[in-house]
């Protein structure tokens, strides 16, 4: 095995990739540079399918980094490369220090890994998945018990410790998870959709123990479909589309980058279902009657609900309103608000992302690509709901967890 590459006297820095574009960040506990990866299509003759883009980004150590994508969009391939179960075509990334095609062994003693879909034993109690995984990493007696008996505590799994983890409520599973790749002291944790499918109350308790592992100066890259849970948690996020970072920043920076209010509006009634013809007819009218209107920005419209970004609320809401109006459609409740998340993915992907309806509804799961963004002009923008081009929604993450080929196995 090729001598570790991490440096003594300054250990991140040793790390940037030969050929990096720029030059290395001495803090930064994940670097990547310039990834692209296809799978290999199924069948004879079929086309590669393409999953990285040239995705690049850098996380300070001790943060929360979230990218933050639809269905399809890359997250869970580079959680694969990140963490040595997949290799990439081209580019760079290392962790800890340690670059993940010369020295997987260091990486993986280095970074904790909680997959899209959960590896937990389900025929195995909680403690004994914890102490399994602990052995795995050369760990054992005195110490190991007291590290499995400090996780199942910490993660509120204590009274259910030596039940078997079938037993366990969604929530349970994913806090068993979480503790499960914690178990040997990793500097990089990797948390895969780790909210995916929970009910409110287990995703909000899921956020505090998030939130509180960064209190142990643990880093933390963070894949999700939920804009909210990347807006508390993460101290930056990069927008994931096609493989590649779209915008990256901090929450405040992008929200703040965006001028002008957030007008939403529920139209009084609409044809029958979003992907009808009517509806989409609707929506184009919506869109069109919108982007007449001074001052509007962007628009998109799904079903009865019409998101806009508007240079001044208050001021531009009654001719917003005037304008439906005059068309016979009647606007039922209007709200103006400070950009959100949501506009900033609507700014630069050209569409909503709606995270609702993803866990659920493989349907609404991808949208058509739009028109690309173009900076502060006008654009109307797709109703969302029709059927996607990228992914196969509800199986996306399930075929990822290591199947494909050329994959590490
Ligand atoms: N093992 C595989 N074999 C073939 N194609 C794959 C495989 N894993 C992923 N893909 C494809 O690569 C692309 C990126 O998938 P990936 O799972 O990385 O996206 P994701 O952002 O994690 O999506 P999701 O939000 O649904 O989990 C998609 O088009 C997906 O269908
Ligand atoms: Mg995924």
């Amino acid at each position: 095995m090729a001598a570790p590459s991490k440096a003594s006297a300054a250990p991140a820095a040793g790390a940037t990739p030969r050929g990096a574009a720029s030059p290395p960040d001495p803090t930064a506990a994940i670097t990547v540079v310039d990834l692209h990866k296809s799978y290999p299509g199924r069948g004879r003759g079929a086309r590669p399918v393409p999953a990285l883009a040239g995705i690049g980004f850098t996380v300070p150590a001790g943060t929360v980094f979230g990218l933050l994508g639809p269905n399809g969009a890359g997250k869970s391939t580079t959680v694969k490369i990140l963490s040595t179960l997949s290799r990439a075509d081209s580019g760079t990334a290392s962790i800890a220090g340690y670059d993940v095609r010369r020295d997987p062994g260091l990486v993986r003693r280095s970074i904790g890994l909680v997959t899209q879909k959960s590896g937990t034993d389900l025929d195995a109690t909680g403690r004994e998945n914890l102490w399994l995984q602990g052995r795995l990493y050369g760990l054992g007696g005195p110490r190991l018990t007291r590290r499995v008996d400090e996780l199942l505590d910490r993660f509120d799994l204590g009274a259910a410790a030596d039940r078997l983890a079938r037993t366990y409520s969604g929530g349970m599973l994913r806090r068993l998870d979480v503790a499960v790749g914690l178990v040997h002291r990793p500097s990089v944790l990797f948390l895969d959709e780790p909210t995916t499918g929970l009910d409110p109350q287990a995703r909000s308790a899921m956020w505090r123990e998030i939130a509180d592992l960064t209190a142990d100066g643990l880093t933390i890259l963070l894949t999700t479909h939920y804009l909210e849970e990347a807006d508390r948690l993460a101290a930056r996020v990069a927008i994931v589309e096609g493989g590649r970072v779209v915008v990256e920043g901090s929450p405040d920076t992008l929200r703040s980058e965006l001028r002008g209010d957030s007008v939403n509006l529920e139209l009084a009634a609409h044809p029958e279902g979003d992907r009808t013809h009517e509806g989409a007819e609707q929506a184009a009218r919506v869109r069109e009657l919108l982007a007449a209107v001074p001052g509007v920005l962007d628009v998109a419209v799904e079903g009865r609900q019409v998101r806009s970004r508007v240079s001044g609320g208050a001021a531009t809401l009654p001719a917003v309103i005037a304008a439906l109006d005059g068309a016979g459609l009647a606007v039922a409740s209007a709200t103006i608000a400070r950009p959100s998340l949501d506009d900033v993915y609507l700014r630069h992907v050209g569409r909503r992302m709606r995270p609702e309806a993803r866990s659920g509804d493989p349907d609404a799961a991808a949208n058509p690509p739009d028109t690309p963004p173009t900076p502060d002009t006008p654009r109307t923008l797709g109703t969302a709901g029709q059927p996607g081009t990228t992914g196969q929604p509800g199986t996306a993450g399930e075929h990822g967890s290591g199947t494909g080929q050329g994959d590490v196995r």
